[in-house]
């Protein structure tokens, strides 16, 4: 068993590395929970757990069932549980009305974007005495808050962990798109060393339109300063912050014509669905580029393959699609994709996607695991509710992810 004092950032990494093998292992196949599909392995973890000594009644221990766990969900769950705090079982398959009975003898689920809290998974949960869904995300749209307030089970989530890395994660996008970066590498693994359709541009003196200046769209516009472009932002809020760096606001319209690159960072609300449509489209500038890795739905996709093909666009870089819970966060490699129009943006070689991975840096993951852990310490404690999911948080920024 590893026994580990988190005492600062660099033990974590330190902790990390040394469990880094980890990852390669093989996952036990658990063959009875009903899809027979890639979610559908499990395995447990019980024995690197330490138990919290209870005797004075302060510090009580909680048995989570964690739904969707991958080994990085692992690693980092076990490291903020690293004092023991609470009895953590991993759960590979999604939370589904056929595998939620995995969680009996849990007081508590832990859960991800993808996962369904539906009325009847709910009902199930509470049948077996789950008390608290933990969310580790900041998104909520996937459960039924009424349904959960009726059955008494409480709902916290993670409601910010790194605005850096899904800013980082778009500006890589976008360096690589105007560079050509990811049609490089395969050309010179292939030894193929001309450079003819590898031309760039400067980003430096560019016009960069970002829609959403909340905590990652501000990133975003310290890092395209930093760059040299020009940035103009659309937000019904204008954020003081960005107003300093020289951020000059506009409406929708005179940003989308004046951009040659636009960047996503607002959530999906009925006002963002399909923002960027056919409309919008016809008023962006020939070559534009567009960025998104804030909801797939700000995207038309249907009217964005359109642009596609007729040329208007110079590059799309996507970290999130419109229909990817079907396909993302799961080894889909040995099957034939279904999804025609993901499989046709697939196609272009201006298109560059990458599968919902903007929060996916050590920093990001730490910061889930450590209020994840918090938000079941606090509520075993004390009682308490720490970034409690509320019946009047539904409208409209229920599509956070
Ligand atoms: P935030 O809440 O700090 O900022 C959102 C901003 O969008 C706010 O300034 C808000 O006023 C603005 N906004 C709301 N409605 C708008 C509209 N109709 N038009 C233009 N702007 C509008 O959220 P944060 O943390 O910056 O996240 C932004 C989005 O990034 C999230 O909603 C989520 O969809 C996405 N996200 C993606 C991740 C990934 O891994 N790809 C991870 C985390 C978040």
């Amino acid at each position: 068993m590893m026994s580990l004092e988190i005492g600062s950032f660099f033990d974590l990494v330190c902790y990390l590395g040394e469990m880094s093998d980890d990852i390669s292992r093989p996952i036990r196949e658990f063959p009875d929970c009903g899809h027979g599909g890639p979610a559908d392995r499990i395995f447990t973890h019980n024995s690197t757990h330490v138990f919290g000594d209870d005797s004075d009644g302060k510090d009580r221990m909680m048995d989570v069932s964690v739904f969707s766990t991958r080994p990085y969900d692992r690693r980092f769950l076990t490291a903020a549980n690293a004092s023991g705090a609470h009895r953590l079982n991993f759960l590979e398959p999604r939370l589904t009305v056929d595998t939620a009975k995995l969680a009996a003898g849990s007081q508590a689920v832990c859960v991800f974007v993808n996962d369904l809290l539906d009325a009847e998974i709910l009902r199930i949960l509470a049948d077996i005495g789950v008390r608290l869904v933990a969310l580790r995300c900041a998104g909520f749209n996937r459960i039924d808050l009424r349904e959960a307030a009726r059955l008494g089970i409480h709902v916290v989530r993670v409601p910010a962990y790194s605005p850096h890395a899904v800013a980082e994660h778009a500006m890589a996008l976008m360096l690589s798109l105007i560079r050509n970066i990811h049609r490089a590498y395969n050309r010179v693994r292939e030894g193929n060393f001309t450079l003819d359709g590898l031309l760039g541009f400067d980003l430096s003196g560019k016009t960069v339109g970002i829609v959403g200046t909340g905590k990652i769209g501000t990133v975003m516009a310290r890092i395209l300063t930093g760059f040299g472009c020009r940035v103009m932002a659309f937000d019904p809020v204008r954020n003081a912050t960005c107003l300093q760096m020289g951020v000059e606001y506009a409406d929708f319209d005179e940003m989308v014509s004046a951009a040659d690159i636009i960047t996503l960072h607002c959530p999906l609300t009925p006002q963002t669905r399909h923002l960027i449509g056919a409309g919008s489209i016809s008023r962006m500038k020939p070559g534009v580029v567009l960025i998104n890795t804030s909801r797939g739905a700000v995207i038309d996709t249907r009217a964005v393959i359109a642009g596609l093909k007729s040329g208007h666009f110079g590059g799309i870089g996507l970290d999130v699609y419109e229909e990817e819970g079907d396909l993302f966060f799961e080894d889909l490699s040995e099957h034939p994709i279904q999804d025609d129009m993901f499989a046709r943006l697939l196609t272009f070689p201006n298109v560059l996607i990458t599968g919902h991975q903007g929060f996916f840096t050590v920093e990001a993951l730490s910061a889930i695991a450590a209020t994840t852990i918090s938000n079941i310490s606090t509520f075993e404690n004390t009682g308490k509710l720490v970034h409690e999911v509320t019946l009047d948080m539904l409208y409209p920024a229920a599509d956070a992810s």
